[in-house]
């Protein structure tokens, strides 16, 4: 319905002679990355870097979006009006944060539409931990607490990123989410406290979400396909692995600190390293879920499908007002 690329016609073919590849480019824009340049929307850019650029930022939108959902399942029975009014709130932001995203991807020449019917009929991507379920309320705890945790470490270095619409997003991005991210610590922290059943309902969330949460940061870096071309463009600033680890160092101490045990036999400190050393993980799990869904997927991209197609009207809506609104403007 939008578009926020910012280039006129003439621009974007002046762009796609640009996208001949040639190496002239690829060095010239080479050295504007290694110089710590930021690379704007009109820039000339190599399109290997518009693609995974557009890919990425859209796979990130498309996990805001979907990330609604598994939270949205407690929003009527949050057990007091407190809580609810601060999941709502947070849900609500996790839409903006979908939006600020795509805006940022339309800049790159992707319309919002085709991203969105991307996900609809289930090309695209977003991340496998939205495609678990939440059962229970100390979900919502574990969700704040890790999955945004995890986001957090992930998305920092992305205000860094190369991309000036992606990392000025990310800078509002993270701020949110460091709120949620402490919401979420707070409601698990009151289950640890509380009877023994309400702590072993958090136990148990941890249980389920602990190992998906490790997935979060991508595959090994062994099986990263982007990783090694996106850090040499400053998009990654460190590798999955480098930031698995960290997340795991940052959240030990904080499962300790309530008496819960993360779900990892062989997690060990490693004098040497300075880290903790963790167990496998289930990289079948992980690709299956890619593959197939898991146990949410077909629910999720459902319940997406039904919101665009509810929300025909809001949309006709909008444009409609738009349109008189820019006729009123001219007559003026
Ligand atoms: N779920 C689904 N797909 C994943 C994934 C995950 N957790 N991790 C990696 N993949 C996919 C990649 O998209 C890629 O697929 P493609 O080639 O078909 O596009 C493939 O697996 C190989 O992975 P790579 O390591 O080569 O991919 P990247 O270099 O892009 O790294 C990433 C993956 C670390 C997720 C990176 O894309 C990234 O940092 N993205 C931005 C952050 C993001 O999207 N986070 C998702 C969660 S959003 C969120 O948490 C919302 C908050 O409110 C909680």
């Amino acid at each position: 319905m939008y578009s926020t690329d910012l280039r006129t016609d003439k621009e974007k073919k002046s762009a796609d002679q640009q996208i001949l590849d040639d190496a002239e480019l690829w060095d010239t824009f080479q050295a504007r990355i290694d110089n710590g340049d930021t690379i704007e929307a009109k820039d000339a850019m190599p399109e290997k870097y518009r693609q995974t650029l557009t890919r990425q930022i859209s796979q990130h939108a498309h996990s805001e979006i979907i990330g609604q959902l598994p939270e949205g399942n407690w929003v009527t029975r949050a057990p007091t009006l407190k809580r609810k009014l601060i999941l709502l709130a947070k849900i609500q932001d996790e839409a903006g944060h979908g939006l600020y995203l795509y805006s940022a991807a339309e800049t790159l020449g992707r319309s919002r539409d085709d991203m969105v019917a991307d996900l609809l009929s289930g090309k695209a991507k977003y991340s496998t931990i939205f495609n678990y379920p939440t059962p229970t309320w100390a979900d919502i705890g574990t969700i704040g607490w890790l999955v945004d945790g995890a986001a957090i470490v992930n998305q920092i270095p992305l205000c860094r990123c190369s991309y000036g619409p992606y990392a000025r997003a990310m800078v509002r991005v993270c701020k949110e989410e460091s709120f949620h991210q402490r919401q979420g610590y707070e409601i698990v922290t009151t289950l640890a406290r509380g009877s023994a059943e309400q702590k072993a309902m958090a136990q148990d969330s941890l249980n389920r979400f602990w190992w998906p949460s490790l997935m979060m940061f991508g595959p090994s870096d062994s099986a990263s396909t982007h990783s090694s071309q996106n850090m040499k463009w400053n998009i990654k600033r460190h590798s999955n692995d480098e930031l698995r680890q960290r997340f795991i160092d940052a959240t030990i101490p904080q499962a300790e600190f309530l008496g819960l045990t993360i779900p990892d036999p062989d997690l060990k400190w490693n004098e040497e390293r300075g880290s903790y050393d963790h167990g496998d993980i289930d990289w079948d799990e992980f690709w299956a879920v890619i593959k197939d869904g898991g146990i949410c997927g077909k629910d999720r991209i459902q319940a997406r499908r039904a919101a665009a197609k509810d929300g025909v009207w809001v949309r006709a809506a909008a444009e409609a007002y738009a349109a008189k609104q820019s006729a009123k403007e001219q007559v003026a």
